[in-house]
């Protein structure tokens, strides 16, 4: 029998329950996601993309339904005990990073995710900050030389690179990732699509990651997903998708 890093049991989230606004945006989500997946997950607007990762990383709880991380529930923990294990990159630039805080204290920050009292001290110490320029290097933005710049002087781009390296620096056990890229000019995206992709190969992460990029969504990850309406309507793997085009896809689609 597999063991899947991560499933999903027949999750089910209704807003606004008993109201005339009742809306029911996930309906009855299944998912088997194996260790070193990196799922692309498209729909859209509205079809409950960014719903479903917020019920993984728990911004509410679910109404019905299971989360097994590692074939642990997770479901009933709170957002910050989820946060331990699984990373986060959203949209907006702005958030996930304290834009008062320098390069070093915001990584210093995500090294610390879930850590005890003693290695927070040694976090700060010149030997994380080594280890830290060591990993901004591999950015290639040259901010291993602005480390103690705050993060609120940087461009979107700049700053999402380093959100992006902070949610990896725990090697979460899953990552999770919703338009990340959809912010950012054009050239800065694909610069980032590209180190997101080096990122979790590298590491062996297991990821899901929503993108409204078709072209990206086939280039990248060895699964995809399309959702409408709350539900899972197409599932590829790695084979299907190689055989796939934009324009196959967008014919689905737009169904
Ligand atoms: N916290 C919430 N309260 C009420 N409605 C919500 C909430 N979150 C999402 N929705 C609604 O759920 C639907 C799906 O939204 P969303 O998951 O953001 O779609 P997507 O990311 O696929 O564009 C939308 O109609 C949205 O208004
Ligand atoms: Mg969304």
């Amino acid at each position: 029998m597999t063991a899947y890093q991560f499933e999903i049991q027949h999750i089910h989230q209704t807003f606004h329950k008993g109201t005339a606004n009742e809306h029911h945006v996930l309906k009855g989500i299944d998912l088997k996601v194996k260790k070193g997946d990196f799922i692309c997950l498209i729909g859209g607007n509205g079809s409950g993309k960014s719903t479903l990762l917020n019920a993984i990383s728990g911004s509410f709880p679910i109404d019905e339904g299971k989360l097994l991380l590692k074939q642990k529930e997770i479901q009933s923990l709170k957002e910050y005990q989820r946060a331990k294990f699984i990373g986060r990159v959203f949209q907006d630039p702005n958030l996930g990073t304290s834009p008062r805080m320098t390069i070093a204290e915001n990584l210093s920050i995500a090294q610390k995710r879930g850590a005890k009292r003693s290695f927070i001290k040694r976090a700060t110490s010149s030997n994380a900050v080594k280890q830290f320029s060591k990993e901004v290097e591999m950015l290639e933005l040259g901010l291993e030389n602005r480390l103690n710049t705050e993060i609120g002087l940087l461009s979107g781009g700049q700053r999402q690179a380093i959100t992006l390296l902070m949610s990896v620096l725990q090697k979460p056990e899953l990552l999770l990732l919703d338009e990340h890229t959809a912010a950012l000019d054009p050239k800065i995206a694909k610069f980032i699509m590209k180190k997101t992709n080096e990122l979790i190969t590298k590491q062996h992460l297991t990821a899901m990651m929503v993108t409204h990029n078709l072209q990206d969504a086939l280039s990248y990850g060895n699964r995809l997903i399309m959702m409408q309406a709350g539900k899972i309507v197409l599932d590829l793997n790695q084979t299907e998708k190689e055989k796939m085009t934009v324009e196959e896809l967008y014919q689905l689609f737009s169904q």
